[in-house]
């Protein structure tokens, strides 16, 4: 039997673009998602754009029989491991709820692996373990203190796999910080499809434009930026997703290591930068007000992506403006 790549989460946003990508690799995928923040739609769309074949199970990272199961008849060589939840406010107040389905969730998978001997594992982790720090450009030698519980779970998880290598250097790791994922797949097919009110910004922006709200909310125009409000390092999805299938490559390329990596572009927009980028490609007038800082906001940062790009080969390519327009093609052929 061929082996197969297991994408915990590959029904959501950065799971089902990066599922596009190994499906035209040629990889043989399984999906495992609960579809807590996901439909089944977005995976008949991925096999639309791709008109390949991939298994899915709906099922829970947590449950040990489930991953028994897999790993005992799927010929599983690798692990990419998107699920999780990643609300920032929402973790705040259920922090149970985060610590559970996050890091409990990825301990219940990485026993199953050991047990099954799978030892090859990408992780989303996030640029918020970082935390807040006077320089803006975070490498990864960035100290990690991270201000929400959200960012907590995602630095436990890390240093768990960490001390999983220690023990054991058969494990093969990569540790991939996002920066800010946006935008969407070229066909309009998939994007990001919040079930709630979206968090981000672009999600928002492109709600306002689409008519679905009133107006954007700008979280402060008193920061010491150049136009006050604040700037992040946007990455579009179809890079985030190519870094992955690099750091895949990776891993199974050169056995034994760990690795951490931030994707980014290496360069920040501001709020009203990135209304304005959205303004021109949607011809649509983006109303706002502004209103009072968010809590936990940062007032800037930005990646510094250079190790990435040496070890992996890989550079972001796409520019605020192909964000923007991919986003408004998602977005007005959003009907899931
Ligand atoms: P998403 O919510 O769209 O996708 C996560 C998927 O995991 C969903 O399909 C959900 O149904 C599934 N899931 C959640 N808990 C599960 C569980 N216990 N068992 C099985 N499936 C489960 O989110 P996303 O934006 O695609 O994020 C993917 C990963 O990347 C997450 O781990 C997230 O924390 C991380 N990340 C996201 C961002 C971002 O801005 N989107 C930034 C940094 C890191
Ligand atoms: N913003 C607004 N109005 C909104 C939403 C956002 O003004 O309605 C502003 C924020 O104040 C911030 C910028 O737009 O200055 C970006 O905010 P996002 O919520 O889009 O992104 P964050 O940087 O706050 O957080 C995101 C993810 C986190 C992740 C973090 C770092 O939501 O999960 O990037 O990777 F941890």
């Amino acid at each position: 039997m061929e082996s197969k790549i297991l994408v915990t989460g590959g029904a959501g946003y950065i799971g089902s673009h990066t599922l596009v990508k190994l499906l035209e690799e040629g990889y043989d995928v399984l999906v495992l998602d609960n579809l807590s923040n996901s439909k089944l739609e977005t995976l008949d769309r991925v096999t639309s754009i791709t008109k390949k074949k991939f298994e899915f199970i709906k099922g829970d990272i947590r449950d040990k029989n489930i991953l028994k199961e897999i790993f005992k008849n799927k010929s599983i060589n690798s692990v990419m491991h998107f699920a999780g939840l990643k609300a920032v406010g929402e973790s705040e107040n259920f922090p149970i709820k985060y610590y559970e389905n996050n890091v409990l969730g990825s301990i219940v998978l990485l026993k199953e692996m050991a047990l099954a001997e799978v030892k090859t594992i990408v992780f989303s982790s996030s640029a918020t373990v970082y935390g807040q720090h006077s320089n803006n450009r975070y490498d990864e030698k960035t100290p990690t203190k991270p201000i929400n519980v959200y960012g907590k779970t995602k630095l436990i998880i890390e240093n768990i796999l960490r001390d999983i290598k220690n023990s054991d250097d058969n494990w093969s790791i990569g540790l991939l910080r996002y920066f800010n994922p946006v935008g969407a797949h070229s066909s309009g097919f998939i994007g990001e499809n919040p079930k709630e009110k979206p968090n981000n910004l672009l999600p928002y922006v492109a709600q306002v434009a689409a008519g679905l709200r009133e107006k954007l909310f700008i979280f402060g125009d008193d920061y010491p930026t150049v136009d006050g409000t604040g700037r992040r390092d946007y990455i579009h999805i179809e890079d985030l997703s190519s870094a992955h299938v690099r750091a895949l490559d990776y891993i199974q390329k050169n056995k034994n290591i760990l690795f951490t990596v931030n994707l980014g572009t290496g360069r920040s927009y501001s709020v009203f930068e990135m209304i304005n980028a959205f303004e021109k490609v949607s011809g649509k007038k983006i109303p706002f007000k502004v209103v009072e800082r968010r809590i936990g906001d940062l007032a800037e940062f930005y990646a510094d992506p250079s190790k990435a790009e040496k070890l992996l080969d890989w550079k972001a390519n796409f520019d605020i403006k192909k964000m923007c327009e991919d986003t408004w093609r998602w977005q007005k052929n959003n009907i899931i």
